[in-house]
């Protein structure tokens, strides 16, 4: 037997889980109950925060997400809080300027955050330098993702080139971040095998259920050498989210690869989360099992049902073969970007105009500001016919986008000034300018109350023991 090589546990029910399975809307009080449980069971990490979570928190659940935080950091000695950034984007829908994501990335340090798990859609590693850099700053952990997809130009070599720069940047580990559930076993073992002759940093694995393989690129993938993987509790597992946790702490259990998770800790966890489960029922998706035209077409399932939306609206779903058949062409003319949000939603929408109204004869916004340069470099270049047509006389811009983006954060703490309890709001103002108006006069209110002690608990009756 070889060295001791533990595989170690990301547990996701706290984040890309729910957000994956019940559009977001787990609530702090749905989680605190069984904090100390999960502290205990012996994970690596819990991705808690960032991603969809902080927008849904206040818009859906009234909730304050730093307040989150903090509830969650409180209770977690053991395990380490992950969260999920979008680099320049944050957790939020544009690139934000660069005074802005150092901000960000110093509170949500300052408030309980110990690894920062940061990816940009398009692998624009300008994308991801602010808030690398100032993650080190930090003192925190620094993971970067490969965002994974399947073209002509994403080469094992070119993933593993993209692993050794994020090694040069500093990064602690490197995740493979399959949004989709694209990868199969075996390419997962060749492109973990790529990775690590190029790097000898710890590799984590993120993958979806949704074609059924995720539990086998994951096993795959930890005999060629992965490090980490990402699971969810049962309850909140397979379909759009992880492989079940138990199921693969089991299936490693008493290998070389034991992830030293015993599984009547995970029992309790299981139980608590087959409640909230069946709180939020009537959110999960209709059909389980697994989603064949992924497998078919290997493009995301969001984007394929996007698309057979998009017809059907049109009265067009008659075209669908066509408009898949397009998807590569719009993809090829832009440069294989991944197919991840928003990129995926962009080349869907092109391929349906493309076929409906005669190629490249309509170029909606988004699109025109793709080849203008303003979502970064693509993986490779863009056709420079199609981007004249799309953007005319304008000039593309080849400088990373951030840096056209003058500072904001003066401005928004001005702005957020009347209901500012703390700094974080600001954040808050300028990330969800919207939401926020409607939501910090109420949080400026309840702490105001709180300074009087007739604050709101957190509700532990909510989950009996
Ligand atoms: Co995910």
């Amino acid at each position: 037997m070889s060295g001791e090589r533990k595989v170690r546990i990301t547990e996701t029910a706290l984040r890309d889980a729910h957000q994956s399975l019940i559009a977001t809307r787990m609530s702090t009080n749905d989680m605190l109950p069984i904090l100390d449980k999960m502290d205990e069971a012996g994970y690596w990490a819990l991705e808690m925060w960032g991603g969809a979570t902080f927008d849904s928190a206040m818009r859906f659940l009234d909730e304050d997400p730093w307040e989150r935080l903090r509830l969650i950091r409180a209770r977690i000695k053991n395990a380490k809080l992950q969260m999920l950034l979008r680099g320049q984007n944050l957790v939020g829908y544009r690139h934000y300027a660069d005074d802005v994501v150092r901000e960000f990335v110093k509170r949500a340090v300052g408030n309980g955050i110990d690894i920062i798990r940061c990816f940009d859609a398009l692998n624009d590693l300008r994308n991801v330098e602010i808030a690398a850099d100032q993650v080190k700053k930090e003192g925190a952990h620094l993971q970067l993702c490969i965002s994974y997809t399947i073209s002509p130009v994403h080469t094992l070599e070119a993933f593993a080139d993209m692993a050794k720069k994020m090694t040069d940047m500093g990064a602690d580990s490197i995740a493979i971040k399959d949004m989709a559930g694209l990868i199969n076993p075996v390419d997962c073992i060749k492109l973990v095998k790529a990775i690590k002759a190029k790097t000898s940093v710890p590799l984590e694995l993120h993958s979806h259920y949704t074609t059924g393989l995720a539990s086998m690129v994951y096993f795959a993938g930890i005999e060629a050498g992965a490090d980490i993987i990402d699971t969810a509790i049962s309850p909140f597992a397979l379909g759009t989210s992880q492989p079940p946790t138990e199921s693969m702490v089991a299936a490693l259990s008493g290998s070389e690869w034991d992830t030293g998770i015993d599984i009547e800790k995970l029992l309790p966890i299981c139980e608590h989360f087959k409640k909230v489960r069946e709180k939020y029922k009537n959110l999960l998706p209709e059909i389980a099992g697994v989603n064949i035209n992924i497998l078919r077409y290997q493009i995301p399932g969001g984007m394929y049902s996007n698309m057979v939306n998009q017809l059907k609206e049109m009265n067009a779903s008659d075209k669908l073969e066509d408009v898949l058949k397009e998807v590569p062409v719009v993809r090829e003319a832009m440069g294989y970007p991944p197919l991840v949000t928003p990129s995926s939603q962009m080349v869907g929408t092109q391929a349906t105009l493309n076929v409906l109204r005669g190629r490249w004869k309509i170029f909606p916004k988004e699109i025109r500001q793709y080849f203008l340069g303003y979502y970064g470099m693509p993986p490779a270049p863009v056709d420079p016919e199609v981007q004249k047509l799309a953007i005319g006389k304008e000039e593309p811009i080849t400088c990373r986008p951030g840096e056209k983006i003058a500072p904001e954060m003066e401005q928004a703490r001005k702005d957020a000034q009347p209901w500012m309890t703390e700094p974080e709001d600001a954040l808050t103002w300028i990330m969800f300018p919207q939401v926020a108006k409607d939501f910090l006069p109420k949080k400026y209110a309840k702490v105001n109350k709180r300074d009087t002690g007739l604050q709101e608990q957190a509700d532990p009756a909510a989950y009996p023991a």
